[in-house]
């Protein structure tokens, strides 16, 4: 079904309640919150400016870190609206409450193109708990509601979706249509060679991706720790290295289904192992890996190896569509971030459409200074993930069907 989008609504003159993402990584530098990566901030301002652009009252909700319901004055969303002040020019209205007689009166001393933001909306248990009078109140501050938050929108909270039910008409933001668009396409008609990398630390994590994927892609590659439970399975022995034993059956399950579908599922050939998971530690290639060969005892597989990143490259230079999620080792740690970056490096020359589909492989683009080569960076992390996996969103699934 498909939904409203924010120019289907006549929004002049109208208080429109907005639920973005603002829930960006930040760092106190004295007393000051810093923001580290200002991304979704950024992402939001098409929405924003449209509204500011055709003369609506823009109230902006948004969540920050987990308060679990309570005041937490460094989970403050002040410091963002000052830098949403400095990103458009124009003042942001603060409202130190979420609800009540205080957002009530900024908002009625709202002209035609000024924009507020609301405090946390997490800081009320109500929030998560999608709780119908909190999310009323929220909705009676407004005329419309638009919903922008992609990275929240797995989430069925009262200001992603409880909401919805309490407005005349609830629409997707720009950034919200244009996620769903390109992570959809890589789901739904990518342009073939469709090659998949699938990174991270767990099967368990993935196994709605990897099947959702699996009668699609044409090649899977896979790296991370999850890797380590798909070596093990083929009696490839893993060392010391993090492996899900109680997901064996599931993993040879999923190889057995790649070679039905006729999938090249490629695990990776050789990997780099490591005594110990810092800074400074001892590493090495390993050969070959075989059932004869495996990561030495006692050491850890912590990224994939030179052969695997010649074949992985290979692979990646083949595809039309190129969907990537999760690193392919342990990238914090820059001895370990030779695969991630090369895989990085390898989507940015490939010529193909590019999707990262969020997460901490957006944080490896970056770190790579390569964001700008790809075709489409997704804000999400648990969204995108769950929205590969085939699973509705709950805050898309609230919004008003188109007739
Ligand atoms: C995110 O950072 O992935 C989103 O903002 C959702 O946050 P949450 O996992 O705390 O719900």
């Amino acid at each position: 079904m498909s939904k409203l989008t924010l120019r289907d609504l006549d929004v002049r003159g109208k208080r429109v309640l907005v639920r973005v993402d603002f829930n960006v990584p930040t760092e106190m530098r004295g007393k000051k919150v810093r923001i580290t990566d200002d991304t979704r901030i950024r992402a939001s301002l098409p929405t924003i400016n449209y509204l500011r652009e055709h003369g609506a009252k823009t109230i902006l909700m948004a969540h920050f870190g987990r308060p679990k319901g309570k005041r937490v004055q460094k989970l403050s969303l002040r410091p963002i609206g000052d830098y949403l002040h400095s990103l458009i020019h124009q003042p942001v209205i603060f409202s130190h409450d979420t609800i009540g007689e205080v957002p009530k009166k900024i908002i009625s001393h709202m002209e035609n193109g000024d924009v507020a933001l609301l405090e946390n909306v997490r800081f009320q248990p109500e929030e998560e708990a999608n709780d119908p009078k909190f999310a009323e109140a929220l909705a009676k501050l407004g005329d419309l509601y638009v919903n922008d938050a992609f990275g929240a929108a797995h989430r069925a909270h009262a200001s992603t979706a409880g909401i919805t039910k309490f407005v005349a008409k609830s629409a997707m933001g720009v950034l919200m249509e244009k996620e769903l668009k390109h992570l959809r396409e890589g789901l739904d008609k990518p342009v073939k060679p469709f090659v998949v990398i699938l990174g991270g630390a767990k099967v368990s994590d993935k196994i709605g991706v990897l099947k959702a994927l699996m009668g699609k892609a044409d090649s899977i590659l896979i790296g991370g720790a999850m890797a380590n439970t798909f070596l093990k399975a083929q009696g490839i022995p893993v060392g010391a290295s993090r492996v899900e034993s109680d997901k064996l059956d599931l993993a040879r399950e999923i190889l057995d289904l790649a070679e039905k579908r006729g999938v090249k599922f490629l695990v990776p050939i050789d990997a780099v192992e490591a005594k110990e998971i810092r800074v400074g530690a001892t590493i090495r290639n390993t050969s070959r890996l075989s059932p004869k060969h495996g990561i030495s005892d006692g050491w850890q597989a912590v990224d994939i190896g030179a052969a695997t990143i010649a074949l992985y490259q290979e692979e990646i230079a083949q595809g039309e569509t190129v969907l990537w999620n999760g690193p392919v080792g342990i990238f914090e740690i820059p001895d370990f971030a030779e695969g991630t970056m090369a895989i990085a490096e390898a989507l940015a020359q490939s010529g193909a459409t590019t999707i990262i589909g969020g997460g901490d492989s957006v944080t490896a683009v970056k770190q790579a200074g390569l964001a700008d080569k790809m075709t489409f960076i997704s804000t999400g992390g648990g969204a995108s993930l769950e929205l590969l996996d085939g699973k509705a969103l709950p805050g898309v699934a609230a919004l008003s069907d188109t007739k």
